[in-house]
């Protein structure tokens, strides 16, 4: 376990061989009311039971890719905020991926996609009170140096070294560097240096398939939209038979390849 500090963040990493799942690796030790501040991060070489969004499971390859959470107190953002987290953590990842020159997107709502291919997935899980997001816990995925994909999803999953040969030579300083972006934009967005405005405005900057036209389904009906943005409370705009339609997460789904 390492303590680092430097520009003000006290990180605690914290290296496990086998969890089932790191975020509910924090959610069992919070409701067993361990004291545990902000940016703690468990990393996991491997989970038994990782999950994705709606309900799925995620997959990945021991000792190839980062699985980690991070512990968040953001109770400086009300519960309809959310969306400003999911932008600084999305936003924070992107950055790590610029470093390296790596030229990523956000798949809306905070897939990180190389080449058309999901490489990073993030699951936030909120707890609320009354004042606000009480805690948060930040479960990020990478697929870092995974060389195979199983072929069902071949056409849509891949890895940083798949798609831009370059291999991390450590996952764990690499978990560190992106915890170090986040950061960065996190205690920005505390400190209200900046705005989620100017958050908002990058996000869109950096949205996978910003004024392309492709395929979507919302309920029942399949049809062909371009997106133009995404709006303060997170819905997606799309621009549809001259219309613009709005949709939050879950309501609408790409059909991309
Ligand atoms: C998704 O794209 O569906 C979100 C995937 C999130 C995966 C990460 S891996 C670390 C953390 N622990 C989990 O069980 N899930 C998240």
């Amino acid at each position: 376990n390492n303590t680092f500090s430097g520009d003000s963040l006290r990180l605690s990493l914290i290296v496990l061989d086998e969890v089932t799942s790191t975020n509910d690796y924090f959610k069992t030790q919070l409701s067993n009311f361990k004291p545990l501040p902000e940016f703690t991060a468990i990393m996991a070489k491997k989970q038994t039971n990782g999950r994705g969004q709606r309900d799925s499971t995620w997959l990945s390859e021991e000792n190839a890719n980062i699985t980690f959470s991070l512990l968040l107190y953001p109770t400086f953002l009300k519960l309809p905020d959310h969306f400003i987290l999911n932008m600084c953590i999305s936003l924070g990842l992107i950055h790590w991926f610029h470093s390296l020159q790596i030229d990523a997107k956000i798949k809306w709502p905070n897939d990180i996609m190389i080449n058309n291919k999901k490489v990073c997935g993030i699951l936030i899980e909120n707890t609320s009170n009354s004042k606000g997001i009480k805690h948060a816990i930040v479960g990020i995925g990478v697929n870092a140096n995974q060389e195979n994909f199983p072929a069902e999803i071949k056409h849509k999953a891949s890895s940083i070294l798949r798609e831009t040969s370059y291999r991390l030579p450590s996952l764990e300083t690499a978990c560190e560097a992106i915890i170090r972006h986040i950061h960065q934009l996190y205690s920005r967005l505390q400190k209200k240096e900046i705005s989620t405005d100017q958050l908002l405005e990058e996000y869109n900057k950096f949205l996978f398939l910003r004024g392309q036209t492709g395929l979507y389904r919302a309920g029942d009906e399949t049809f062909e939209a371009e997106i133009k943005e995404v709006s303060p409370d997170g819905k997606l705009h799309l621009l549809r038979n001259y219309q613009i339609s709005t949709f939050y997460f879950k309501e609408v789904e790409f059909l991309l390849q």
